[in-house]
């Protein structure tokens, strides 16, 4: 099972598109998969219930977001043995508690950014705090990368960046165009990977280095016929 957290402290910076496409290309590609919605605006949860009415590959949703009374923490977010995937969709802003218990969980972190210069900067504090947390306690490695989200004409604007990430050894992974494909998959409860490839072409080439980069940093393979297809790198159980 891999854990994919998508985290960052500011809003807006795609978090929960990219959760909920990574989701829908897992579940899309027969892995049990589950998203976690941390964010109590519920925005994960509501997407899959649109989803359902559409009868897309089924992912299961925990919302996450508070603390269920008549039941245990680790029962609230415990997912069925078979699942292959786990997705966090983080809110913005979390308290330290929650910040710990979504790190605890991960196995990769990918923090979606997108280029304004305040985000930027918001978000390089962001990670190298992060990076101080991971380092502070003694766990499993954790492989952390970053998503530019949104992106227009100017990416001269992510060079600062890209440089002080390459100086905390973070890999910048790829950049998502501002496409309002996103937003039609959404309306469907549908990932871009589910929607007809001609009509994201482009979308899903800038998918590609994020999902050959999550199947680097899985360890067990397993053939499934999807993979036959661009997207197969995420064949691997
Ligand atoms: N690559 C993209 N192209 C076009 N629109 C996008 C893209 N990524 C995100 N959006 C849109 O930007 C808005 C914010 O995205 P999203 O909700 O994923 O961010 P978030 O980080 O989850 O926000 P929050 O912090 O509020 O949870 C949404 O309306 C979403 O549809
Ligand atoms: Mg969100």
């Amino acid at each position: 099972m891999q854990t994919v957290l998508v985290i960052n402290s500011k809003g807006g910076s795609g978090k929960t598109t990219i959760a909920s496409n990574l989701a829908s290309l897992f579940a899309a590609s027969h892995l049990n998969t589950v998203l976690m919605d941390f964010d109590p605006q519920g925005s994960s949860l509501h997407w899959n219930s649109v989803r359902d009415q559409h009868g897309l590959a089924q992912i299961k949703v925990i919302d996450a977001s508070q603390v269920k009374s008549g039941m245990t923490r680790t029962f609230q977010l415990s997912v069925p043995p078979t699942t292959d995937r786990v997705v966090i969709d983080a809110p913005a802003g979390m308290c330290q508690k929650m910040l710990s218990e979504m790190l605890a969980k991960a196995d990769v972190i990918v923090v979606p950014v997108v280029p304004s210069p305040i985000d930027i900067h918001a978000t390089s504090e962001f990670i190298y705090e992060l990076k101080l947390m991971m380092n502070g306690c003694r766990r499993k490695p954790v492989a952390m990368g970053v998503v530019a989200n949104r992106v227009r004409r100017d990416r001269s604007l992510y060079q600062p960046m890209q440089r002080f990430l390459g100086e905390l050894q973070v890999p910048f992974i790829t950049m998502l165009t501002d496409s309002d494909r996103y937003i039609q998959a959404v309306e469907h409860g549908m990932g871009i990977h589910e929607m007809s490839p001609q009509s994201v072409r482009s979308e899903l080439r800038q998918w590609l280095p994020l999902v050959k980069w999550l199947a680097s940093h899985n360890t067990v393979s397993v053939q499934s016929p999807v993979m036959a297809r661009p997207l197969g790198a995420f064949a691997q159980r």
